[in-house]
C-alpha cells in the first residue's frame, strides 16, 4: 500500500516517508509541492536530471512567484501575524513586522526597483545590515523576477566589486552604515570604492541605518526609503518558471575565485520550508530564531525564505553573542520567549569561554529546539548547549548542509526521530537525501564503519543548479570527481549503527570562524606583496574557531624587512582583497614547501605541522625535497615555544 503524504508527518512513519523519498522521490515531493507551494500554473513534470551534464531540474513547466508564497498567501490567512522580531545590535530594542508589514514594504522596493529598470533576470547586489528591508529587498527581487545576489556585510571593497563584475550586477543595494557590536561599518564607503570602475552598475539605493551623512553621487545613488515612499504598496507578482534563478550566493572553492552559486524556485523554496519545520518541530506560535548573517546560505534558507514559507515567525539578529555581553542570546531568548534557537559552534565555544554567569540569569524554558550548523559541533560544545542552555530538555540538532544543498541534508529529527542522540553526529539523512561514502580513488564504499568522501546519490529539490557564468566548472567540481553523484567536498564517517559524521573538508577549503574560505584566495592576496615568493595557506585545530588560517611563507630572495612589518602588510592585503575574517591566525616564514616531484605542495604534511602532529607526517619519501620538512618542522617548534 503506498505510503500517504501529509503535509505534516507523525512521527511513527519517518521511516516508511523516508524510504518513499528516496525510492519515489517524484510521488513524494510532487505531492508536497503541489500541497505546499502556491501554484500559479501547476508543473507537468517533477524531476528531470542528468548528472553527467551538472542538469537538475525540478518541478518542470510549472509557475510561481516566492514572494507570493512567502508574503501574499500569508497575508490572506494571517495579515498580523509578527513575520519579523527585528533584535536590533542596541540590547532590548526590538521592533516587530507582520507579514501584511512585509508584504507592504517589499512591494514598494520593488515598484522602487521597476521604476529604476530593473527587469526580470537582472542582478541585484545586496551589501546590507541585518534589518527587514534587506529580507524586503531579497523578496522584492523574488517578486519581479530579479537575482539578488547578497554579499555579506564583512567583505572588502575588492571583494564585494569582484563579486558585482562576475554577475554584472545592475544596481546594488546598501546602507549608510551598519552597526553590529557598538561599532559603525561603513557599508556605503566600501560600495563607492567598489563600484568605481563597475560600469555595469547603474544605481546604488542606499538606506538608512544610523543616519548619518555619507558621500553622495548625484544621478547615481539614491535614497531608498524616500524612493519607496513615492510608490504603492501593492505590486503584482511575475509568474516566474519553477527553473528561473531565485538567487545566486558567492562561496569559496579550491580556486582562488569563489563561485556563484545558483538557486532556483520552486524546489529551493519547498525544501526550505519542510526542513525548518522537520528539523526544528516549528509549530504555530513558536518563535525561530536563526542568528547566522543573511550573507551566508544559513541567513538565506532559515532567517528568510524557509520561515516566512511556511508562516512562521522569526528573529532577525543585527548584533553578535558578545555585545553588550556574553549573556545577549539568552537574554535575547528570555525576553522573545524563543523556542529555537540555531547558531553556529565557534560562537558557542567563545560563550563556553566566558563562563555560565552569562547563561543562568536568564530564564529559558521557552527553548525546545537547540541547532548548530558550520563546523563539527565538539562534544564539550554539544555538552554545555544541550545541559547549560538547554537545562537538559531541549533537543541538540548538529545539522549538516553547505551553500550547495540549499538546506539542511544530514541532522537529527526531532520531530520525527527520538533516537538518542550522539554528540558530533550530524546522523541521518533528512528526506530525499541518500548519503553515499565514496574512496579517495572513487570505490563505492558499503558497509559500517567507514570513512570516505561525502557524496549525495540524487540531488534534492534544493541543490545549487549551476555556477553563474561558469557550468564546467559546476559539472567539473561537483559532478566529475565521482561521477554519477554529486560530491560535497567533506570527508565523513559513517559508524557502526549507520550514523554520519563529518571528518572535515577534503579539498583546499577551510571552516574558519564560521565562514567558509578557500585556502587559494588567502595566498592569492598574499601573493601581491612585493617580498612574497610563495605562500601556503592550511587550516589547523583552533580552539574556538574550530580551524585556524596558517600561512606558510617564502620570501624572495634579499628581502630583509622586518618580520613584524611584513606580517602587518600582509595582514592589511587580506583585509583589502578578501575580509577582516580571512586573515591568518599565524605566520610562518619558511626556507621552502614540501613539494611533489611534479611541483605540487603536498598540504597534508603543511597541516600535520600547523597542529604540530608531527609524528603523523606520514611518508615523505615522495617530496621532491624530503629534506624541507625537518627544517619547517622547527622553525613551527621554535615558534610554538616562543609563543608558551
Ligand atoms: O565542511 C562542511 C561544513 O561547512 C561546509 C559548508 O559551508 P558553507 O557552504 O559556508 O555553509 C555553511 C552553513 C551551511 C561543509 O562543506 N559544515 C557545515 N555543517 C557542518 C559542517 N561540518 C561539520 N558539521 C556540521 N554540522
Amino acid at each position: 500500500m503506498a505510503v500517504p503524504i501529509e503535509p505534516h508527518f507523525v512521527d511513527s512513519n519517518h521511516d516508511a516517508l523516508y524510504a518513499e523519498s528516496v525510492n519515489n522521490p517524484d510521488r513524494f515531493w510532487g505531492t508536497l509541492a503541489r500541497k505546499r507551494l502556491r501554484w500559479i500554473k501547476d508543473f507537468d513534470t517533477v524531476k528531470d536530471c542528468d548528472l553527467k551534464l551538472g542538469k537538475i531540474s525540478w518541478f518542470l513547466g510549472g509557475k510561481l512567484n516566492v514572494s507570493d508564497n512567502c508574503l501574499d498567501r500569508q497575508v490572506e490567512q494571517h495579515p498580523d501575524r509578527v513575520a519579523f522580531i527585528w533584535e536590533k545590535d542596541k540590547t532590548g530594542d526590538h521592533e516587530t513586522i507582520t507579514y501584511k508589514q512585509m508584504l507592504e514594504m517589499t512591494c514598494q522596493v520593488a515598484n522602487t526597483f521597476k521604476q529604476y529598470g530593473v527587469v526580470k533576470g537582472d542582478r541585484v547586489a545586496v551589501y546590507m545590515p541585518m534589518t527587514p528591508l534587506l529580507a524586503a529587498v531579497m523578496l522584492a527581487c523574488a517578486r519581479i523576477g530579479a537575482v539578488h545576489s547578497v554579499v555579506f556585510a564583512g567583505f572588502s571593497a575588492e571583494a564585494l566589486k569582484s563579486r558585482i563584475l562576475d554577475a554584472s550586477c545592475k544596481i546594488v543595494v546598501t546602507a549608510d552604515q551598519g552597526i553590529r557590536g557598538g561599532k559603525a561599518i561603513e557599508l556605503k564607503k566600501t560600495v563607492d570604492s567598489a563600484v568605481a570602475g563597475c560600469d555595469c552598475v547603474k544605481n546604488v539605493f542606499v538606506m538608512h541605518r544610523t543616519g548619518v551623512q555619507v558621500p553622495w553621487v548625484d544621478g547615481r545613488d539614491v535614497h531608498l526609503e524616500e524612493a519607496m515612499k513615492q510608490q504603492p504598496t501593492t505590486c503584482p507578482v511575475e509568474p516566474l518558471d519553477s527553473e528561473d534563478p531565485l538567487f545566486m550566493l558567492y562561496t569559496s572553492g579550491s580556486t582562488g575565485k569563489p563561485k556563484g552559486l545558483v538557486h532556483t524556485q520552486a524546489g529551493y523554496l519547498l525544501y526550505a520550508g519542510m526542513t525548518i519545520e522537520h528539523v526544528f518541530d516549528y509549530r504555530p506560535g513558536d518563535v525561530f530564531a536563526c542568528v547566522a548573517d543573511i550573507g551566508w546560505i544559513t541567513g538565506h534558507t532559515y532567517v528568510v525564505y524557509g520561515p516566512l514559507g511556511i508562516g512562521a515567525t522569526c528573529v532577525l539578529f543585527e548584533s553578535t553573542p558578545v555585545y553588550p555581553d556574553a549573556g545577549r542570546y539568552w537574554e535575547m531568548v528570555d525576553r522573545l520567549k524563543i523556542t529555537q534557537f540555531y547558531t553556529a559552534p565557534t560562537a558557542l565555544r567563545l560563550l563556553i569561554k566566558c563562563g555560565n554567569e552569562h547563561v543562568t540569569p536568564y530564564n529559558r524554558d521557552t527553548l525546545r529546539v537547540l541547532g548548530c550548523v558550520g563546523e563539527p559541533l565538539n562534544w564539550t560544545a554539544w555538552k554545555w548547549y544541550h545541559s547549560t542552555v538547554g537545562s537538559d530538555k531541549c533537543t541538540v540538532v548538529d545539522t549538516w548542509f553547505q551553500t550547495e544543498t540549499g538546506g539542511i541534508a544530514i541532522t537529527p529529527r526531532p520531530s520525527s526521530d527520538h533516537s538518542t542522540p550522539k554528540p558530533g553526529f550530524p546522523m541521518s539523512p533528512f528526506f530525499g537525501v541518500e548519503p553515499v561514502l565514496y574512496s579517495k580513488e572513487g570505490e563505492l564504499l558499503k558497509g559500517n564503519d567507514i570513512t570516505g568522501h561525502l557524496c549525495i546519490n540524487e540531488p534534492m529539490p534544493g541543490m545549487a543548479r549551476t555556477i553563474y557564468g561558469d557550468h564546467q566548472r559546476f559539472i567539473d567540481t561537483y559532478y566529475k570527481p565521482h561521477p554519477g553523484v554529486y560530491f560535497t567536498g567533506d570527508g565523513a564517517y559513517r559508524d557502526a549503527d549507520g550514523h554520519y559524521q563529518i571528518t572535515g573538508r577534503v579539498d583546499d577549503v577551510i571552516n574558519a570562524k564560521g565562514h567558509r574560505l578557500g585556502t587559494a584566495e588567502v595566498e592569492s592576496a598574499m601573493n601581491k606583496d612585493h617580498r612574497i615568493a610563495e605562500s601556503a595557506v592550511v587550516g589547523y585545530p583552533h580552539e574556538i574557531f574550530g580551524e585556524g588560517v596558517f600561512a606558510f611563507l617564502i620570501l624572495k630572495d634579499g628581502v630583509k624587512d622586518d618580520e613584524k612589518v611584513i606580517f602587518e602588510d600582509l595582514e592589511k592585503l587580506v583585509r583589502k582583497w578578501i575580509a577582516a575574517f580571512a586573515v591568518p591566525n599565524v605566520f610562518l616564514i619558511v626556507p621552502g614547501l614540501p613539494k611533489t616531484r611534479s611541483g605540487k605542495i603536498m598540504r597534508r604534511i603543511l597541516r600535520k605541522v600547523a597542529a604540530s602532529e608531527y609524528d603523523q607526517l606520514g611518508d615523505v619519501s615522495t617530496l621532491a625535497n624530503p629534506s624541507i620538512v625537518e627544517e619547517i618542522k622547527a622553525k613551527h617548534m621554535l615558534l610554538t615555544s616562543k609563543e608558551q
